[in-house]
């Protein structure tokens, strides 16, 4: 089912509105116009009982001013682009430097600060919103007219769909991902520190101290960045190992393990106090696993107030500064060309 209702409106005036997708299961998701953003998934336990599992505000106005990307789509260029610039068919295009020297999830106003046209859809077990918006050209910085459609659906298997589409009238880089934390026992329960992770990548990549990819294919093998098999996140986050130092723990892009194109799985977190599983499958090539390290004091849902690694991330894309990284799997839009990537979000307990 789809309700929508009135969120009220942007400091522009602009109409922002909510949906709200159920399924027979009781399983709930509302997702608001502006910044395609995720406010609310509610899940049932091993008891099932239901509770809200991701981070976020209770009304729209402090996701206009202060959002650290919660449940947000975003784009045109999800995770950094190293020192905010990056040469395409020989010409150079210069971003803002909105994360130290660096461009970071699209630019001053990427696609999560944008407000979307929204149309919902029943469509046998499945209940979503398609979600349209189009980035004129130059808009922060990037080259070409670029045509976004991403389409949320919630089935009756508790499987909650993103699927992100594009097209664009001149070359121009393109990554979008969704930016949801979860807490798998509830937003505002705590730290994330005992949900067992497991992400299918032998491999990640590198970052600099900037959290900018060195270009280096890492192995994660007898490394504290190693969870192909399910490890609790806390187990060895505070290790000394240059790379968790960099990135103040978990926050990086890990290579999904793959035999192929089209959808595999990325990573498959359990909360042993919840009994909630989530499981995360992609066509995409990598996954940023984040672990909420600049999170400080937020005041979030119900006067809940978030801290460092009270949520997780599991952010799909293509590898950070793909652009710059010739040696990194393609992130360029060429016109002609549809941008296609599906994200699956399976939602259980036990
Ligand atoms: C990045 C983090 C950043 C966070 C919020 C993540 O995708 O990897 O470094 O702090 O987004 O902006």
């Amino acid at each position: 089912m789809v309700k929508k209702e009135a969120f009220g409106n942007t400091t522009d005036g602009k109409a922002v509105e909510l949906y709200t997708l159920t399924n027979s299961h009781g399983m709930e998701v509302r997702i608001m116009t502006y910044g395609g953003v995720i406010v609310s998934v509610k899940t049932p336990d091993k008891a099932g009982r239901l509770a809200d599992i991701v981070l976020g505000y209770d009304t729209l106005t402090p996701y206009l001013s202060k959002n650290p990307y919660f449940g947000a789509i975003v784009g045109r260029y999800a995770n950094r682009i190293g020192g905010a610039r990056f040469t395409l068919d020989g010409k150079v295009y210069k971003l803002a430097a909105n994360d130290g020297p660096n461009a970071l999830h699209g630019g001053l106003k990427g696609f999560d600060k944008v407000v979307w046209q929204a149309e919902s859809f029943q469509k046998g077990d499945a209940a979503g919103i398609i979600l349209k918006y189009t980035s004129a050209d130059g808009e922060e910085g990037y080259p070409g007219t670029v045509h976004v459609t991403v389409t949320y659906a919630l089935n009756d298997k508790d499987e909650f769909h993103i699927d992100y589409q594009a097209t664009t009238d001149k070359a121009t880089p393109i990554n979008l991902t969704n930016h949801t934390y979860f807490n798998l026992d509830g937003e505002g329960s705590g730290d994330v520190l005992g949900t067992e992770m497991m992400i299918n990548a032998g491999h990640f990549t590198p970052v600099d101290s900037t959290l900018i990819p060195t270009g280096k294919i890492g192995s994660v093998t007898g490394t504290p960045l190693d969870f192909t098999k399910p490890t609790a996140i806390g187990a060895r986050i505070d290790d000394k190992y240059e790379q968790l130092a960099l990135g103040h723990g978990y926050d990086h892009n890990f290579v999904i393990n793959r035999t192929g194109p089209g959808l595999a799985l990325a990573a498959r977190a359990y909360d042993p106090k919840s009994g909630r599983v989530l499981e995360v499958d992609t066509t995409e090539p990598g996954v940023q696993f984040y672990t909420g390290n600049f999170l400080n004091a937020v005041n979030g849902k119900h006067g809940h107030v978030y801290n460092k690694r009270d949520a997780f991330c599991l952010e799909t894309q293509h590898y950070p500064d793909s652009p710059n990284k010739p040696e990194f799997p393609s992130a360029i839009l060429r016109p002609g060309q549809t941008f296609h990537s599906t994200t699956i979000w399976k939602f259980s307990a036990r």
